[in-house]
């Protein structure tokens, strides 16, 4: 794991916008995995701007976001596909057609995950995965004790993932659907490379869980400490509680990656 602490997360996200820049500078038609949420935002921006002033290029990108929820349609105001379009979608030059998210009114949801699945694989595997981190340490919406290898399927939210993600549904933790789609955590180490973003208190016991605790399904995130090209961007806040952060600056300073 690569540890980045960062004096704000505006720092820490154009950080992790380089590493996508790169990517699709070397590989314009990467497959990203994308991320909803409040963390990815400031990264979205910069790859926006990134897109405006210097000529990024989205045209043969495709991605495949993480979650979506089950049963809203994709025009509601809180779907993850409305999320995606309105913070970076429209913004871009990417194909709409190359962007996938999980339908959270498919009929058939388990038929739906394994076709996920599939289309992953068919387009060649996701090449960088963005991703937040649950106050519970979730990855996706695979909360405490889900399986290291689970693939795509039906997740049962967490009460404390309620409440945090009630600010986008007017505050109220009974408007959030209690079920979702997921990618699941075989499906997200598969990916080849990794960016984890994490800011603020709230984050810093599930960032200390996730780098410094034993690997333990109750922090899912730890599973990252077995990925061979995890980066990790946080801000001084989610660093707070890290035993160790004098050497990961240390380590970053040294710039050697
Ligand atoms: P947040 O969510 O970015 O809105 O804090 C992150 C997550 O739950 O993975």
């Amino acid at each position: 794991m690569e540890i980045s602490i960062n004096k704000d997360s505006k720092s820490a996200s154009l950080k992790a916008a380089k590493l996508v820049a790169e990517l699709i500078s070397k590989k314009p038609d990467a497959v990203l995995g994308l991320a909803t949420g409040g963390t990815p935002l400031e990264l979205y921006d910069e790859l926006v701007r990134m897109h405006k002033n210097d000529g990024l290029d989205f045209s043969k990108v495709k991605s495949f976001n993480l979650d979506e929820y089950l049963g809203l349609p994709a025009s509601d105001p809180a779907s993850y596909r409305r999320f995606m379009d309105e913070n970076f979608f429209d913004k871009i030059n990417i194909d709409k057609a190359n962007t996938f998210i999980p339908d959270g009114l498919a009929k058939d949801a388990r038929a739906h995950c394994a076709e996920y699945e599939e289309k992953i694989r068919a387009m060649g595997g996701i090449d960088l995965q963005v991703l937040g981190i649950g106050a519970d340490g979730h990855i996706g919406f695979n909360e405490p004790l889900s399986s290291f290898s689970s693939r795509t399927g039906v997740r049962v939210l967490a009460p404390e993932t309620l409440k945090d993600n009630a600010r986008f549904f007017g505050g109220d933790e009974n408007k959030v659907p209690r079920l979702a789609i997921s990618m699941g955590v075989g499906t997200i180490m598969d990916a080849r490379k990794i960016v984890l973003l994490a800011f603020g208190k709230s984050k810093s016991e599930a960032v200390e869980g996730m780098i410094e605790g034993p690997v333990s399904a109750f922090i899912v995130a730890s599973i990252l400490q077995f990925h061979e090209s995890a980066h990790v961007f946080i801000d001084e806040d989610a660093a707070y509680r890290l035993t160790r952060k004098d050497y990961y600056k240390w380590v970053e300073n040294a710039n050697v990656f």
